[in-house]
């Protein structure tokens, strides 16, 4: 029987070959974008595989500019913009909780990038910052001599459960922004802590608390390697188990969320895309955006006090 169908032309042939080799090319370059930007696939990644991967390096520069924490919102606040602003503001909250005097000896303990650290040098204190990724003191050190504050701050690799290349008593205060949910042995750090301080000497940890062991950011936490956050209640046991006294706490969650509410919106498309391909796990902050903004409540942003006696 002859074919009824008309044969397909050659210009038409040469049309569906050319949508194939775009999709095609489409599907591979999205592959690689993929397999490049995102985490190397660890189960329990190390801090500094946290930091290192393109995803990490990208979403950091590119949503807060190489900044690595927060920022401080009126209560009740939509917008998240200017998101430097809210920063600075979270840093001058994080300053006036240290309540010291200008020329007093601080250690800023996981300094990111130094940002934090020059705030609190341009408000008189001397600030040692430490770190254990060493592109973030690269990134520091460039930073304090750009902003010609090397008189007022020193960058040096420390891992703040290993604190024996500094004296006992010789600070008046040590702070973490958003750096102590990282120690794998939260009791061993403040006892560090603890021994570097003067008496009256300060610590204040701006940190977030995932204190409703909340079953669905585990993932997160382990990712994002902060798997011993702590239990509510946790934070005021271990600060007063390592002798310190005068705790106070000051729930600072509400005062947060349109940043992180601005994570959520960003990389909500993203994400249940990277659900659908079984990849979400490839993208941690990505992840952890949208989590714990869809599971708010399920954590708390803290600024604990407490003093050496
Ligand atoms: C979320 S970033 C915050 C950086 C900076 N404080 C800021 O606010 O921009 C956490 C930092 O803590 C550092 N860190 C994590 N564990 C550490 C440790 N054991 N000792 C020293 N620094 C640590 C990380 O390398 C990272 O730079």
């Amino acid at each position: 029987m002859a074919d009824s169908n008309p044969p397909t032309s050659r210009p038409a042939q040469g049309r569906r070959f050319r949508l194939r080799y775009l999709a095609g090319t489409l599907v591979l370059l999205a592959s690689a974008i993929i397999a490049f930007i995102s985490n190397n696939g660890a189960e329990a990644p190390s801090v500094q595989e946290y930091y290192s991967s393109l995803e990490s390096r990208l979403g950091y520069w590119l949503l807060l500019g190489n900044t690595r924490h927060c920022g401080l919102y009126e209560k009740g606040q939509l917008s998240p913009f200017p998101v430097s602003k809210a920063q600075r503001a979270m840093e001058e909250k994080l300053y006036t909780r240290l309540d010291l005097k200008p020329g007093s000896k601080v250690m800023d303990a996981g300094a990111g990038s130094g940002y934090v650290a020059m705030y609190m040098a341009r408000k008189g204190l001397n600030v040692q910052a430490i770190d254990i990724t060493p592109h973030h003191i690269t990134d520091a050190r460039k930073n304090v001599k750009k902003n010609g504050l090397e008189d007022k701050i020193s960058v040096d690799y420390a891992d703040y459960h290993n604190l024996t290349a500094f004296p006992d008593a010789s600070f008046d205060g040590i702070y973490t922004m958003e750096t102590f949910v990282h120690a794998d042995d939260p009791a061993k750090v403040l006892g560090n802590f603890y021994r570097l301080l003067k008496p009256g000497g300060v610590i204040v940890l701006h940190e977030a608390d995932f204190s409703r062991n909340s079953e669905v950011l585990q993932d997160v936490l382990r990712l994002s390697h902060c798997q011993n956050t702590l239990k509510e209640g946790g934070y005021e046991e271990l600060v007063a188990g390592a002798g310190f006294k005068d705790y106070s706490l000051d729930d600072l969650t509400d005062e947060v969320l349109p940043l992180w509410r601005l994570f959520g919106v960003v990389g909500y498309l993203p994400y249940q895309i990277f659900k659908l391909l079984g990849i979400q796990h490839k993208f941690t902050n990505v992840m952890a955006g949208v989590e714990t903004w869809l599971n708010w409540g399920d954590g708390r942003y803290i600024s604990v006090r407490a003093v050496k006696p």
